[in-house]
């Protein structure tokens, strides 16, 4: 199956589909299930949107969205980021929050279908915050539910034949040549990489540090994306059932050229 894996959004669907279809016409294919890292900015009522996002994206498309009731145009499967209404994600009694939009929770499986083929999908979503990860997830309110927990971790390593891990944050060694906290920063996201190490997904893609990296954790490939519009803000990949090697098919928007 033809699967395109995209960085944090914070709101801006309109654009991000429209770069998903761009993307399609560019390499030739039909995306089956779009994958994205969180941050996707869920925020059905714009009033309750958290300072960080009022202060810069504002709550973005989904309000329209979510009062038109519109059905994503390619079936998307997303996870958690830090800056989403987590409250009302946690009290949706169906994980298909909108037509073809489903949210996978914390330590949860999605099957991705296509015809007679399966794949299995966790996810990890929220960012890692030392004074809650030891904390049941169950007992964190509010704003503390943008912080994964241990319990969350361990439920997600009981899952079995996992074909890609979604995280928002980078697991815990990915290290970046540039990042806001400084050059050579190496991710502190505890718990994600010892995830990978115990179930060995075939890839896992991360977003919430808005830089298009590459990197290997626990000899499971990771592929940090880019946020929004900016290149490497969506890679598309081919894979099959039964089969560990898989291959990606290009990465959107292009880089502007230099010259
Ligand atoms: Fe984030």
């Amino acid at each position: 199956m033809i699967l395109c894996a995209a960085g944090d959004i914070h709101g801006g669907l309109d654009r991000m589909y429209a770069g998903v279809l761009a993307f399609e016409a560019a390499l030739g294919v039909r995306v089956d299930w779009v994958l994205h890292v969180g941050d996707f900015g869920v925020w059905p009522d714009p009033a309750r949107v958290d300072g960080a996002t009022r202060r810069h994206e504002g709550a973005g498309d989904f309000p329209t969205w979510f009062a038109e009731r519109r059905a994503a145009p390619r079936p998307t499967v997303f996870i958690k980021g830090n800056h989403e209404d987590f409250v009302w994600l946690d009290a949706q009694p169906s994980s298909e929050v909108l037509p073809g939009l489903h949210y996978l929770r914390n330590g949860g499986v999605h099957e991705l279908v296509v015809g007679e083929e399966v794949l299995r999908v966790g996810g990890v979503g929220g960012c890692f915050g030392p004074s809650n990860f030891g904390r049941r997830a169950s007992t964190l309110q509010g704003y503390a539910k943008r912080h994964y927990t241990r319990d969350e971790i361990e439920a997600l390593s009981e899952a079995s034949n996992l074909a890609i891990v979604l995280t928002h944050g980078a697991p815990a060694g990915v290290r970046f040549d540039r990042h806001r906290r400084g050059e050579g920063f190496v991710s502190e996201a505890a718990g994600l990489d010892e995830l990978l190490a115990r179930t060995r997904p075939r890839v896992c893609f991360f977003g919430h540090d808005h830089t298009r990296v590459d990197a290997e954790i626990a000899g499971v490939p990771c592929v940090g994306l880019n946020k929004g519009h900016y290149p490497g803000c969506l890679v598309a990949f081919e894979m099959k059932l039964g089969e560990r090697a898989w291959r990606v098919l290009g990465e959107w928007p292009p880089k502007p050229s230099s010259g």
